[in-house]
């Protein structure tokens, strides 16, 4: 199983300091962002990974993270010329992974508690098609939301004004390798981007969609409060 780190997109929710730093760079903790998701995807004995970025502070993730070797992952980085959502960006790990394999992919702006670790295992051995992980929210109507049958997600509304449930779809994913396939046939949305949202919508519809729900926090540390929110988690585990 390979991993991919997705963190381009403009951070425009944190602006000003997104001005001059890419989101994933800013602080939180002890570590810059970007250091949690390394950490998660090699908690998972996952041993290769591509973290997708921008042009801007590209060459900061290199310094940060350099070969991987400090967490022992094979890094390997791609560009994503333009912010044309987290679907073209997934799309651009296409030759990073065999046909036979599958991949662990995650938001570098979500920060949870959980390991991914036993999951991980579990699809790489007899997964197919996709599985997501879900937490229970507030205001769930900032994120993706599914439509729940029993083991099956039916449908995910991306940012509903009336949520179908109480769950978020987080920024963890995990795919088969038609995952491209699906990519390559995708139409930009509304706001102009290809959306994973819609990538996990047609594994729905062939009914290969699957979730797990995770036990611990999760914070999606797109906007101020979150990111300050997330920071004092964090530093509260880093003192014990
Ligand atoms: O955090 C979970 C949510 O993430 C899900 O509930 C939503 O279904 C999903 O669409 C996404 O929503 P956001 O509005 O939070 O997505 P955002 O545009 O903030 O992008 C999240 C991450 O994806 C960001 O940390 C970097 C990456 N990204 C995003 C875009 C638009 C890229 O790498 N390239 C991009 O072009």
């Amino acid at each position: 199983m390979k991993g991919v780190i997705l963190a381009g997109g403009t951070g425009t929710r944190l602006r000003p300091l997104t001005n001059m730093l890419n989101k994933h760079l800013l602080p939180v903790g002890r570590y810059p962002m970007i250091h949690y998701a390394i950490n998660k995807v090699a908690e998972a004995d996952i041993n290769e990974v591509m973290l997708v970025t921008g042009r801007h502070s590209a060459g900061l993730y290199m310094e940060y993270i350099g070969s991987g070797r400090q967490w022992g992952l094979d890094v390997s980085y791609k560009i994503q010329e333009e912010a044309g959502g987290i679907a073209q960006a997934l799309g651009l790990a296409e030759d990073f992974v065999r046909p036979d394999e599958k991949l662990l992919v995650i938001l570098g702006d979500n920060l949870f508690e959980d390991s991914l670790r036993e999951e991980a295992h579990a699809f790489a051995r007899e997964g197919s098609g996709a599985h997501v992980f879900l937490k229970r929210a507030e205001n769930v109507g900032r994120y993706g939301v599914p439509m729940l049958e029993r083991e099956r997600i039916v449908r995910i509304i991306e940012k509903p004004i009336t949520p179908p449930s109480s769950y978020a779809v987080t920024g963890i994913y995990m795919y088969d390798n038609s995952v491209f396939e699906i990519i390559r046939r995708l139409q930009p949305s509304a706001r102009g981007e290809l959306e994973i949202t819609d990538v996990n919508n047609e594994y729905a519809r062939w009914g290969l969609l699957t979730y797990s729900v995770l036990h611990g926090w999760w914070i999606d540390a797109g906007t101020h409060q979150a990111l300050r929110e997330a920071g004092a988690r964090l530093w509260e585990r880093e003192e014990e």
